[in-house]
């Protein structure tokens, strides 16, 4: 069999983004407008984006920050808190405003503050989404002080995404960011209303590349990587071609400064090599035909959107990407995601 050295596929969309705002927005967008088509654009800002007219503010500001030809269409999430109004998401989703509701258990993970504390304060918000068919994107971790950091996806998906996939059948629901064998078993045991983002960070690393050797803070993100066995079972799941999973970066950027602390940041910043890192990968594990799908059709056909028409071409080079030299202008201010493996392919410009 000949070694396939270029693949061209329908333009990858993002389905879990952090861009931030201010000077971070200027900074970051720009890797991700480049890539991609559409992301999912998460709302927890400080203070979060919790109003169907505090999302369409905030896409202005994208918009303006937008880089000249870039060809971007940010989806708007709204954050939801226990004073969600049902009304004011039905009239942003009709009128094509926001695209889904994002649910973080308060305290699990950064600006989270003004999460849902009480899961039964929020059941009227998801009768009306179950009614009008909006997505619910969830963080998926329980945030008891007993529960330890590494078992928090799973007990989540006992203790409080079950119940609310039982109770609501016709909620259609995104869980995201999955880590876990137990979330990807999860996925696959329900129907056609149940979905999962992975990122290219929980794709190609384990926690012995955060903790071996000393701690290194550039692999610290919530859900926190979890051990070899977990990341396999996600790998199994992306490259399956199964049209539940699809990529969600949850490229996170922090400052260095934010970072390296003794109480430093979660989040890894992976929005330049992310599509790259999803074609290593690929390629390693044989499935490169599988790619397409997990990049650019499971995403849209989930949340009933067209597939991009516009294409991109990866490439494979003789030469690994250097990403000190490649990102050097990033230089002491924000740190690129390394994969710990060669990335021998690129995108064609
Ligand atoms: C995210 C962030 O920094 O906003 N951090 C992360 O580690 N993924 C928040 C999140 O998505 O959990
Ligand atoms: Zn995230």
């Amino acid at each position: 069999m000949s070694e396939i050295n270029s693949i061209t596929l329908k333009k990858p969309d993002d389905w879990h983004v952090h861009l931030r705002d201010g000077d971070m927005l200027k900074r970051v967008l720009p890797y991700t407008s480049k890539d991609f088509a559409r992301a999912i654009i998460m709302p927890n800002l400080v203070p979060p984006v919790c109003t169907t007219a505090e999302a369409m503010a905030y896409k202005q500001r994208i918009l303006s920050a937008l880089p000249n030809g870039h060809n971007f269409t940010p989806l708007m999430v709204v954050y939801l808190t226990e004073d969600t109004q049902p009304d004011d998401l039905e009239q942003g989703y009709k009128s094509g405003a926001i695209q889904a509701v994002k649910l973080y258990p308060a305290g699990a993970t950064t600006n989270s503050e003004s999460g849902v504390k009480d899961f039964g304060k929020v059941h009227h918000v998801f009768e009306r989404m179950a009614q009008i068919g909006m997505p619910l994107l969830v963080h998926g971790e329980v945030v008891d002080a007993d529960i330890d950091i590494f078992d928090r996806e799973a007990v989540f998906i006992d203790k409080v995404l079950e119940p609310i996939v039982q109770k609501f059948p016709a909620l259609k629901v995104v869980m995201e960011h999955i880590t876990t064998k137990d979330a990807a078993d999860y996925i696959r045991s329900k129907d056609a209303n149940l979905a999962a983002t992975i990122t290219p960070h929980h794709l190609m690393i384990n926690r012995n590349a955060m903790l071996v050797g000393g701690i290194k803070p550039h692999y610290y993100c919530l859900p926190i990587v979890k051990r070899e066995s977990h990341r396999l079972a996600l790998v199994v799941a992306a490259v399956s071609g199964d049209k539940r999973f699809f990529l969600g970066t949850d490229s996170a950027p922090h400052s260095d400064e934010a970072k390296l602390q003794a109480c430093g940041c979660a989040g890894v910043f992976n929005a330049p090599n992310a599509i790259i890192c999803c074609a290593t990968l690929f390629e390693q594990q044989n499935a490169l035909n599988k790619l397409e799908g997990f990049l650019s059709i499971n995403g849209p056909t989930y949340y009933g959107l067209p597939v991009n028409e516009a294409e991109i071409t990866l490439v494979k080079t003789d030469k690994a990407l250097n990403l000190a030299a490649e990102y050097k202008q990033l230089d002491g201010a924000l740190t690129v995601f390394d994969p710990l493996t060669p990335l021998f392919w690129r995108i064609k410009e």
